[in-house]
């Protein structure tokens, strides 16, 4: 779900080395589709021009509250009525100091004063020495501003362009854009713990060998990542994938089926709602060897004798906590035929009160995904689209469905 298309970000520059941080966002706001009004202080043109930022963000760039351009000289006034946010990214230390103390003696701060609060949210995302960030004063002004309505961003932890490394980094383009993307949804899970398992399982057959399947875990993960924009507490017990674990969310990485299973089951004690998008492997090797099997050189084969693993999904959903209606379980079902009467045959099998069905094995590892809801009432086409915007659809899906109160 892209929810940064059409907003109006005005974006604010203080004075600091992140500033070319801002060149980058601003091209990320722009792709994503909003439009970006740069302003910026006289202290944010001595790390970076106002024609870079122009030619970015496609709009020319404010500077002085004298600007003789707006036809009633009021750029303060003009440059916010439209916009849904002011980001001031990068946020000096002495700029959080200004908002503190309501300054409108240059056009930045007197713009955020000047914003209808209730309306046009204000978010900082902060850059500066780690010394500087650690001080009394900015503690006591981060305080300040955060007690006064402002959302501050990061910060991030690392080097930094004085060469000393610690906290005070200014989050990168693609972080601010994430909690962006965060700020601007619906809060439909908040208060919901979310639990949710992703990708591939892997059974070992020795310590070297084992047997896995081909799902990258990107429903998942773009399931695990919109709950939390959504406003939950998240968990993603996840098999092995290389994928990047969606920011604020917690991940309990696994192998097996059984490490799978043995991970969701203490989880799923405190979750509200439980989505199973991994595919797990039905069966594992019965016994894995402990020493890789060699060949003997006779040319005869091992055979692989082969258990049934648990169902980690039926399990949880005849758990008392989903029987009482506490937890609302959710599975996916991967068929190659017949969608319909498999998937429906499935939901009721695994006594879930909603399932998702996908045409797999083909959507593995790919961007975009079709999906269609089954539940008691009979099924609902998604519709195709790509999997992070297919989460945004499912998670208003599940939000619908769970009771009023938890
Ligand atoms: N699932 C699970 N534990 C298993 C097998 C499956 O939790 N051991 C979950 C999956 O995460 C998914 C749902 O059950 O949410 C359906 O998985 P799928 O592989 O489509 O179905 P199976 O139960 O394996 O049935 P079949 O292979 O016969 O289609």
């Amino acid at each position: 779900m892209n929810e940064l298309a059409g907003k109006h970000i005005v974006l604010g520059l203080s004075g600091g080395v992140a500033c070319y941080k801002a060149a980058e966002l601003t091209r990320l706001l722009i792709k994503a589709g909003a439009t970006v009004q740069v302003v910026m202080t006289e202290a944010a043109g001595q790390f970076i021009t106002p024609v870079t930022m122009q030619a970015l963000s496609g709009r020319a760039v404010y500077g002085s509250q004298w600007d003789a351009r707006e036809a009633n000289n009021m750029p303060h006034i003009n440059l916010s009525r439209e916009a849904d946010a002011i980001l001031i990214a990068p946020c000096s230390a002495d700029f959080i100091a200004r908002l503190v103390q309501g300054r409108a003696d240059e056009l930045l701060s007197l713009l955020c004063l000047a914003r209808p609060a209730d309306r046009v949210p204000l978010l900082l995302a902060p850059a500066m020495n780690r010394e500087m960030w650690a001080h009394p004063a900015t503690r006591r002004n981060l305080a300040q501003v955060a007690a006064d309505g402002a959302a501050v961003l990061g910060v991030g932890n690392g080097e930094q362009a004085c060469g000393e490394t610690g906290d005070g980094r200014m989050l990168e383009p693609a972080e601010i854009m994430e909690e962006l993307a965060a700020f601007f949804t619906p809060k439909r899970l908040a208060g919901q713990r979310v639990l949710v398992t992703a990708g591939p399982t892997f059974e070992a057959i020795d310590p070297v060998r084992g047997i896995t399947n081909r799902s990258s875990g990107k429903m998942g993960f773009a399931i695990a990542r919109a709950a939390r924009h959504a406003g939950a507490e998240v968990t993603l017990v996840a098999g092995p994938v290389d994928l990047p674990t969606p920011r604020g969310v917690r991940r309990i990485a696994v192998q097996s089926a059984q490490e799978m299973l043995q991970a969701v089951i203490p989880q799923a004690q405190g979750a509200t709602v439980f989505i199973a998008t991994a595919a797990v492997a039905d069966w594992r090797p019965a016994q894995a060897a402990t020493q890789k099997i060699k060949k003997d050189g006779s040319g005869e084969v091992p055979t692989l004798g082969f258990v049934e693993n648990e169902d980690i999904l039926a399990t949880v959903a005849q758990s008392e906590r989903a029987r009482s209606g506490a937890l609302f379980c959710v599975g996916f079902a991967a068929e190659s035929e017949d969608l319909v009467a498999h998937a429906s045959a499935k939901r009721v099998r695994k006594g879930v009160p909603l399932l998702v069905g996908n045409i797999g094995p083909a959507t593995f590892g790919q961007d975009d995904n079709a999906l269609v809801l089954f539940d008691a009432q009979g099924h609902q086409d998604l519709g195709r689209a790509s999997k992070h915007e297919l989460a945004g659809r499912l998670v208003e899906e599940i939000a619908r469905r769970l009771p009023a109160a938890r």
